[in-house]
């Protein structure tokens, strides 16, 4: 077992490039090729769309500043696990884990695997919209497709990896340049009376938050891994701070290419804006857009599986997750257990879900514990003045998050209730009720044991250390 004794000791390898494009591959993925036209029929106009674009980024940066002073005053990796085991205790932690594992993570990979679904089969059905079942179906097999290859081989996972960032990259910067020369050409006719029709109620500003926040999910990326990372004190602000900026300048010059080129009624009736935007801008060539657009989403799902096991790897080193979704197969050292499971879970998320709707739901629980997280910087601030903090952010930072957070959580339920909300709730609420007889009281360890050495001979796998 020398491997593993070799990865006790975790060097510091991410230097900045690294940060930067472990944040930014993950931010770039299925959102802007999917939620710019549901933003726009949210919150009514095109103005108010940019806007919200423009604020969400402002939001995450803001917010990852916070993060960056956790992730430096708590240098653990595990991001927000960690830090409200270490603020606000096991209980929340465990909530925060509980809803991940069963709920945002698969989720995020069925989200995304929607995209790519429905990318993959927009060329053949042009002027209708494709049947769901269809989209599903494919949806179904890229997960199971992805799962196995990072079951198989990691190495094989992160070449793919490397490859669709820059097919994604690539893609924006077409349909940016596209879009520019419109513009120049004097394409300016949807920006005329841009903010008529601006829809200013609380639960569409929400949904349209929802969506946009969806397209940069990852921010909070780099503090998985602090850990890994060399000179984080250093690194972790400036690598949020570049790939932040970058994807939310890219983000903005997308959308304004997509107005310029489709009308506000054109975006919103698009099932995929890139196909739309690829038939009016390139011709014949429109299909090259919707290869892109499927790439860029197929690379975020290796991603969001690629990464999926370190959580757990933490979570279970405290006891808080069954030992047997940490373990690695003993040869491959892939995480295959978290691998099935979350390959299982996401599949039974797909079948009733769509994009749309998984989408809010992801944002509405990820910010959620977002937000507390954020209190439990400002519980550090307050209360543990004197811990050393190489890097510092204002009080009133995490304060502005915590209530734009807050409102976040609340205005869609607030406003417009709807049942769906209430049962997300409650399944994160039931997370604490898990947690008296699975975690405080150890119930039923025998027969967990029992399943773990089944599973483990089975699966063939072992106790791993993080670098899963
Ligand atoms: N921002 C990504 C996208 O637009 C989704 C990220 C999902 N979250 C994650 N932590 N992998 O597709």
């Amino acid at each position: 077992m020398d491997v593993q004794t070799e990865k006790l000791n975790l060097k510091r390898e991410v230097g900045l490039v690294g940060a930067v494009s472990l944040i930014a591959g993950t931010m770039i993925g299925s959102g802007i090729f999917m939620s710019p036209q549901t933003v726009l029929s949210s919150i009514g106009s095109p103005g108010a769309s940019l806007l919200v674009w423009a604020c969400c980024g402002a939001l995450v940066i803001l917010a990852s500043f916070c993060y960056a002073e956790l992730g430096t005053v708590i240098r653990e990796s595990g991001g927000e696990y960690i830090y409200i085991l270490r603020t606000a205790g096991p209980v929340v932690a465990f909530m925060l884990i509980f809803s991940s594992v069963l709920f945002v993570r698969p989720a995020g990979v069925a989200g995304i695997s929607l995209s790519f679904a429905q990318y993959v089969v927009a060329p053949f059905y042009p002027d209708c919209a494709a049947p769901a079942l269809l989209v599903k179906c494919v949806a179904a097999v890229s997960i199971v497709v992805l799962a196995a290859v990072n079951c198989l081989n990691v190495r094989f996972a992160m070449s793919i990896q490397v490859f669709f960032m820059v097919v994604k990259v690539l893609a924006l910067a077409v349909i940016i340049v596209g879009g520019l020369v419109m513009l120049v050409r004097g394409h300016t006719e949807n920006f005329q009376d841009s903010f008529e029709n601006t829809n200013l109620a609380i639960s569409p500003i929400g949904i349209a938050f929802y969506q946009g926040l969806w397209s940069y999910d990852g921010w909070n990326n780099l503090n998985y891994v602090t850990e890994e990372l060399k000179r984080p004190e250093v690194n972790l602000p400036r690598a949020v701070v570049i790939a932040i900026s970058l994807v939310t300048g890219l983000y903005l010059l997308v959308n304004v290419s997509y107005l310029t080129v489709m009308t506000p009624m054109e975006l919103m009736s698009s099932n995929a804006v890139a196909v739309t935007w690829g038939n009016k801008v390139l011709g014949s060539w429109g299909w090259i857009m919707s290869v892109a657009a499927a790439l860029s989403a197929f690379g975020s799902l290796n991603g969001t599986f690629f990464s999926g096991g370190r959580v757990c790897f933490v979570a279970a080193r405290e006891g808080h997750m069954p030992a047997i979704l940490a373990m690695a197969h003993i040869h491959r050292l892939t995480p295959s257990p978290a691998l099935i499971f979350t390959t299982i879970v996401s599949l039974l998320v797909l079948i009733p879900g769509d994009f749309q709707s998984i989408v809010n739901y992801f944002s509405f629980t990820a910010w959620f514990f977002y937000g507390i997280t954020l209190s439990g910087l400002l519980y550090l601030k307050i209360k543990k003045p004197e811990l050393h903090r190489p890097y510092k952010v204002p009080i009133i930072l995490p304060v502005l998050v915590l209530i734009v957070a807050v409102f976040l959580v609340l205005a869609p339920i607030i406003d417009n209730p709807q049942i769906e909300y209430l049962y997300v709730t409650l399944f994160i609420a039931s997370g604490a009720i898990a947690y008296v007889p699975f975690i405080h009281y150890q119930l039923c360890p025998g027969l967990l044991t029992k399943l773990t050495v089944f599973l483990q001979l089975f699966l063939e796998v072992a106790p791993a250390e993080k670098n899963l």
